[in-house]
């Protein structure tokens, strides 16, 4: 973006950190007009801004190719706040010392804060639970910096130079981990007096938006039944009217039970009758035949729902030649995780931001209403846009549906033998996605067990700890079938309508206990997840993931009732085909939400 700032915005310099938008996010909720920038935006550009944040990164500040932003920053006057690489590049760049690859904290942490008079953290407690994501640190501080803050393993964690309001903290505010985050950011607004903001007028900023984008054309947006593209296709339909817009659900056989008729029962009842559902299921698996990773997988479902999309749109002779654009419900973490800005790393390729996509979007195709929102101001939307509550409140589910969440191999994963040497611990024969210092990671998970089969406390603490520990490992599961290690018995396997179906009907079992147990709206997100190995021949296993966020950028594992979770168990072992259950006690970082 090479664009003068808005007078009075909050700008954030993007260095490619996961939470650069997140940033911006809640600085919107802290009633403050944001915008972000890239890294490199010339100082001259950002003169009318009324604040600047430096966002984190997955590089180090001595990588040949980290981002730099322009110095001239630190002489217009106006607050900054660095936050993790942020800090460390404004440690470095105003004459301080970062060391490179020092520690390596990923996680929560203690903060102990020791300058109680320093602006940015009134109303904090002496200390906090802060979340930490980094290898390097700052070792010396620039000539005029004070330290108010300390974490368990990095001394400099937060140092400001109040004259000039410059602010550094190595931990992220922005994220919900971080206990007084939001506290933290709001006093850095007050600091800025920046230009205001609200959910209200977002609305009619995005309505405006709209009409401009789409001008005299039409739009066949692609329905999921998910909250995003739900609240999309209303916003499209109330803002163009039910003519000018064509919905379409595509049946991928990736859905959950009864999700079709559900979905389209739900918008009958709003009165949307625009939307029309194709049963394609057959095209996917057999696209998806043979295929074992994830990669692959993610993209071979983008371009399906593209090629449906297309044959369907030419048999209704809605063309794109012909005026139409294709909506989708993209919010910004399915943009980031896929590497969209342009230091982030790739997480993973979001179906709706394959190559194809991108293509489209960059020929003015496209028309996306919500990429710059977060999950928790989508649902605000969706609110304001009077859906019903159900809707709303439903739990995410990503596009791809099961196809993320049904594990293939071809062989088994090799396991290391660093992490199969206690008895009661054992290693998965197969990977997983993971995130951690906003890169990629692509690793095995380990299996805890213990004689009760039900976690405790200390299972979650080990988790953390040992993800931290092991640079092999990615995720801790907890076997909730089984007291002790078995030998797996592997099976070769891709993504089938039989392997969909069993998946199916264990979410379903899984979907049932928590609606009985009034836990459906405690749990922000349950993926279960389908493993190609068992304890016996031909069978399979299953990973229950329930998880708490707010914006899906991080996630905490959830600690399930005893009742509960042995109910899930002994249903889903009563599933033919499946011998082991599992619980993934990993958060998000080191795991992601998804397995896949
Ligand atoms: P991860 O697994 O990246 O998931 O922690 C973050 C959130 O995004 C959802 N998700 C997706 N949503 N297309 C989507 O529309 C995708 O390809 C996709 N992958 C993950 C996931 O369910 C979680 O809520």
């Amino acid at each position: 973006m090479n664009e003068v700032c808005k007078s009075g915005s909050i700008v954030i310099l993007d260095f490619g950190g996961q939470y650069a938008h997140l940033i911006g996010s809640r600085i919107r909720r802290a009633g403050a007009f944001s915008q972000i920038f890239e890294a490199e935006t010339p100082a001259q550009l950002l003169k009318d801004a009324s604040g600047i944040i430096l966002s984190g990164g997955p590089q180090s500040v001595y990588d040949s190719e980290s981002p730099q932003a322009d110095s001239e920053i630190f002489n217009l006057g106006i607050p900054i706040l660095g936050i993790c690489y942020g800090l460390q590049w404004m440690a470095k760049t105003l004459g301080g010392e970062v060391k490179s690859g020092g520690v390596k904290e990923y996680g929560k942490s203690k903060c102990k804060m020791q300058n109680a008079k320093c602006k940015i953290i009134d109303k904090l407690p002496n200390e906090i639970i802060v979340w930490m994501s980094h290898g390097d640190e700052a070792v010396v501080l620039p000539k005029g910096f004070e330290l108010f803050g300390t974490s368990d393993s990095c001394k400099n964690a937060a140092f400001a130079d109040e004259d000039r309001n410059f602010y550094a903290v190595q931990f992220h505010p922005e994220v919900t981990h971080t206990q007084y985050g939001d506290q933290l950011l709001k006093n850095f607004v007050s600091i800025c007096n920046p230009a205001p903001w609200s959910i209200a007028s977002y609305t009619e900023e995005i309505s405006n938006q709209i009409k401009k984008e789409v001008g005299d054309k039409k739009v066949f947006m692609l329905v999921s039944g998910g909250v995003d593209s739900s609240v999309a296709f209303t916003l499209l339909n109330k803002v163009l009217g039910t003519d000018r817009v064509q919905g379409l659900l595509v049946d991928t056989g990736l859905m959950r039970k009864n999700e079709v008729k559900d979905v389209l029962n739900a918008f009958n009842k709003l009165g949307i009758t625009n939307l029309y559902s194709e049963d394609a299921s057959e095209e996917f698996f057999s696209n998806l035949k043979d295929v074992y990773d994830p990669e692959e997988k993610r993209k071979i479902i983008g371009q399906t729902f593209l090629d449906v999309q297309k044959r369907v749109s030419t048999s209704m002779n809605l063309n794109m030649e012909d005026g139409w654009l294709l909506g989708q419900g993209t919010i910004y973490p399915d943009t980031i995780e896929t590497g969209a800005t342009k230091y982030a790393d790739k997480i993973k390729t979001h179906h709706n931001r394959i190559e194809s996509v991108q293509k489209m979007i960059d020929a003015g195709e496209v028309i996306e209403p919500l990429k710059d929102l977060y999950k928790d101001e989508v649902r605000g939307l969706g609110q304001e846009l009077g859906l019903p509550h159900d809707l709303v409140w439903r739990h995410p589910f990503p596009g791809p549906g099961l196809g993320v969440r049904i594990l293939c191999a071809e062989t088994p994963e090799q396991v290391s033998n660093e992490v199969s040497d206690d008895s009661k611990v054992q290693a998965l024969p197969i990977k997983s996605v993971g995130v951690q210092g906003d890169g990629r990671t692509y690793r095995h998970a380990q299996v805890l067990y213990s004689d009760d089969r039900i976690p405790n406390k200390s299972h979650y603490g080990a988790a953390v700890a040992a993800v931290n520990a092991l640079v092999n490992i990615n995720r801790i599961v907890f076997c909730t079938s089984h007291s002790k290690p078995v030998d797996f018995v592997f099976t070769s396997s891709f993504t089938t309508k039989e392997r969909a179906d069993l998946l199916r009907e264990a979410d379903a079992i899984v979907h049932e206990e928590m609606v009985t147990a009034g836990l459906y709206e405690k749990i922000w997100q349950f993926p279960v997840v389908l493993l190609p190995f068992g304890e016996n021949e031909g069978n399979q296993s299953i990973v229950l993931r329930p998880i708490n966020s707010t914006d899906a950028m991080t996630a905490n594992a959830v600690i399930l009732p005893e009742d509960v979770l042995k109910k899930m168990t002994d249903n889903i072992l009563d599933l033919e085909g499946i011998d082991m259950v599992f619980i993934d006690l990993t958060n998000k970082p080191p795991g992601t939400i998804e397995w896949e």
